[in-house]
């Protein structure tokens, strides 16, 4: 079973950021990406919406033999990851990214902590109801942004559009005096830079990516399922196949993949 490739999917092509530092981390794992671009975004949608499309992509990776189903997405995380357990009961392990990230900020133990995301994530309250229960200590501070995902995939990560929507977010009373900033968004690790640069490197801002690499690598280890080798070539499917998909793969993927068009719908 460790041949199997990992699944991973997310509502479009964002969730490349998190393959992307999987296989930076795991370099011996074949990659099985789904991109639910037909439905982009899901920050916007209801959370009915996102679960019935989480399980239909799922059933498609496990179709395809995936050891381990990675919910890159982190609307889908907040509100999908129970269902999709129960639904699927114990057939494959899925990975969300919120479990691993409460962890980090609660051993960083700030005293108070903002959370950025979409309108899913922030009014489904996972992470700060989380955090709360990891260590109640921990004042949470949660702001959507919608702006910021349309932005990053206009092509706009640096210069003054950028910056004025970044300052004018990260500028609201509700992130006053946050000591850590967590960045709960597939597409938000394009502008971490701009994000450490206005808080002058005062604030900490959690590199979400790698700490839910580190947890992908450390389950499949403990489940004795880390290959040695990789044996077949990574695949990218999408919902819907556009050029403007295509081309931004290496926005956020580090270099352009091949996407291919599956039809589930
Ligand atoms: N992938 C989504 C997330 O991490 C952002 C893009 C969207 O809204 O679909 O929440």
């Amino acid at each position: 079973m460790s041949k199997q490739a990992i699944g991973i999917f997310d509502s479009g092509i964002g969730g490349l950021t998190v393959a992307h530092a999987i296989k930076k981390e795991l370099p011996e794992e074949q990659i099985l990406y789904f991109g639910d671009t037909a439905h982009l975004p899901y920050g916007d949608k209801s959370a009915d919406a996102i679960r019935y499309y989480s399980i239909r992509i799922s059933k498609f990776l496990l179709e395809h033999d995936c050891k381990m189903i990675v919910i890159a997405c982190h609307s889908a995380s907040s509100v999908a990851y129970q269902i999709l357990k129960d639904f699927f009961d114990n057939r494959v392990e899925f990975v969300n990214v919120v479990d691993p990230l409460v962890r980090a900020v609660a051993s960083l133990a700030p005293r108070k902590v903002g959370i950025i995301a979409t309108r899913a994530t922030i009014e489904s309250d996972i992470y700060a109801l989380e955090i709360r229960k990891a260590n109640p200590q921990i004042e949470c501070k949660s702001l959507a942004t919608p702006l910021l995902v349309p932005m990053i995939e206009e092509g706009f990560s640096t210069g003054k559009i950028s910056n004025d929507i970044i300052d004018h977010y990260l500028g609201q009373e509700t992130l006053t005096d946050i000591e850590a900033l967590l960045l709960a968004c597939t597409h938000y690790p394009l502008i971490r830079n701009n994000i450490v640069s206005y808080y002058q490197h005062n604030v900490e801002v959690l590199d979400s990516t790698k700490i839910i690499a580190m947890e992908v690598k450390s389950r499949l280890a403990t489940a004795k399922l880390l290959s040695k080798k990789q044996e077949k070539e990574d695949q990218f499917f999408v919902s819907n196949y556009t050029k403007s998909f295509a081309d931004t793969t290496s926005l956020f993927y580090g270099h352009k993949v091949s996407l291919k068009q599956e039809n589930l719908w």
